[in-house]
């Protein structure tokens, strides 16, 4: 809970510039190959980008987005930072959502 408040709030921080624009990306794909990738991949016939793009898929907003990146941090026993999690919606948002 007190990892997705302060994404929210570095995420209102800026509320003005595109949806997660203050993460890096390049180290947010570097997290999801090593953390997150394999569980999403082992659910969807080993292809982990399927579970963003699937017809039913759950994230519709970048809140949503943020949510689901805490919630599945929870997963992992929250073993990732809120700057973590940023970067990776950076990641997940210029490669799947494409939230403006
Ligand atoms: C232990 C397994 C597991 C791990 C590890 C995991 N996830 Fe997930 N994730 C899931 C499951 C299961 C769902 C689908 C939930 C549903 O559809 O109700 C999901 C869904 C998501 C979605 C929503 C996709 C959509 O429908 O739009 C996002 C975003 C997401 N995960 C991000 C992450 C990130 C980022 C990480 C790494 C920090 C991660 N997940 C690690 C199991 C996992």
């Amino acid at each position: 809970m007190k990892n997705l408040i302060a994404v929210l709030a570095l995420f209102s921080a800026s509320a003005f510039a595109a949806p997660f624009d203050k993460g890096d990306a390049k180290a947010g794909k570097v997290t999801h190959d090593k953390q997150c990738a394999g569980c999403h991949a082992a659910r969807f016939n080993g292809d982990a980008g399927k579970i963003y793009t699937r017809a039913d898929h759950r994230v519709k907003s970048p809140a949503s987005l943020a949510q689901m990146i805490t919630t599945c941090n929870a997963n992992l026993g929250n073993n990732l930072f809120p700057e973590d999690e940023l970067n990776l919606g950076a990641h997940l948002n210029g490669a799947f959502y494409k939230f403006k």
